[in-house]
């Protein structure tokens, strides 16, 4: 009889507001909100920003800069969409593309959605929280397979970003593509993966759809809200699958890229 392979658990939190606490605690985790917060993030990060600084709100990023020099720092991120009063960028991942805006930088960043749930994951899981997007799907399966391997941990957590205390379409989206391919991969690996219920609801979507990456995000609730905005050029842009090869991790302080 062949030896049982380890399961490693995967489960996915389909808005961060549904984390009844505890349920984390030693997973590792990526946190995904497709529009618009990971997506920039990863785009900014590819684009030679030195790192990242989540806060929870706007009113965290006033008060870390009252006690520092203004300079060094780039203030990024949205309130209703919009860039925040007296902040440099807004949240779209095109304002961060151009060559030189954000190399070398460290930017103070504060969504609505996005940057609670990074927060959140990190604290509650107590391990370093991948910042995950459409953009950087097959980098992150690798990073989290690698994790996963070395540290022989049992349990994978995808935190959902949602919009307004409920799941969105978008996240459950991306979630559900890196549920497909972590499973591919663990299962190559000798792994045994073990899919939850709401893992297996994402994945089912994302499998349904899989080549139809700009139309979900054209048809989700957000997505037609930022096109009514004037921001339809975010979800193509948004909708790249694998367009960068990085995995950008939150450590607690900090989301940086891996050395080496
Ligand atoms: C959020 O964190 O809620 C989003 O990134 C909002 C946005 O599209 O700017």
């Amino acid at each position: 009889m062949s030896p049982e392979r380890p399961s490693v658990t995967i489960d996915v939190v389909l808005c961060q507001t549904l984390l009844f606490g505890g349920e984390l605690k030693g997973a590792r985790c990526a946190a995904v909100d497709v529009l618009r917060a990971t997506t920039t993030i990863v785009t900014a990060m590819a684009g030679g920003a030195k790192s990242f600084i989540p806060f929870m709100n706007s009113g965290e990023v006033r008060d870390y800069v009252k006690s520092r020099q203004r300079n060094p720092y780039i203030l990024g991120g949205e309130e209703k969409g919009l860039k925040i009063p007296g902040f440099d960028l807004g949240n779209s991942p095109l304002e961060y593309l151009p060559e030189n805006v954000v190399a070398g930088r460290t930017i103070l960043f504060s969504t609505t959605n996005g940057t609670p749930a990074m927060r959140k994951a990190y604290t509650e899981s107590g391990f370093p929280v991948y910042v995950l997007s459409l953009l950087n799907i097959a980098a992150t399966t690798e990073a989290m397979l690698g994790e996963v391997k070395n540290s022989q941990a049992k349990k994978i957590v995808i935190v959902c970003a949602g919009k307004g205390g409920k799941p969105s379409s978008e996240d459950t989206y991306c979630a559900g593509l890196l549920v497909k391919r972590l499973s591919e991969r663990l299962t190559e690996n000798g792994l045994s993966p073990d899919l939850t219920d709401s893992a297996q609801i994402t994945e089912g979507f994302s499998s349904k759809n899989e080549a139809r990456a700009l139309q979900v995000l054209r048809e989700c609730d957000h997505g037609r809200g930022l096109i009514e905005m004037g921001f339809g050029r975010d979800l193509e842009f948004a909708s790249k699958i694998d367009h960068y090869s990085i995995a950008p991790v939150f450590d607690g302080s900090e989301i940086r890229l891996p050395e080496g």
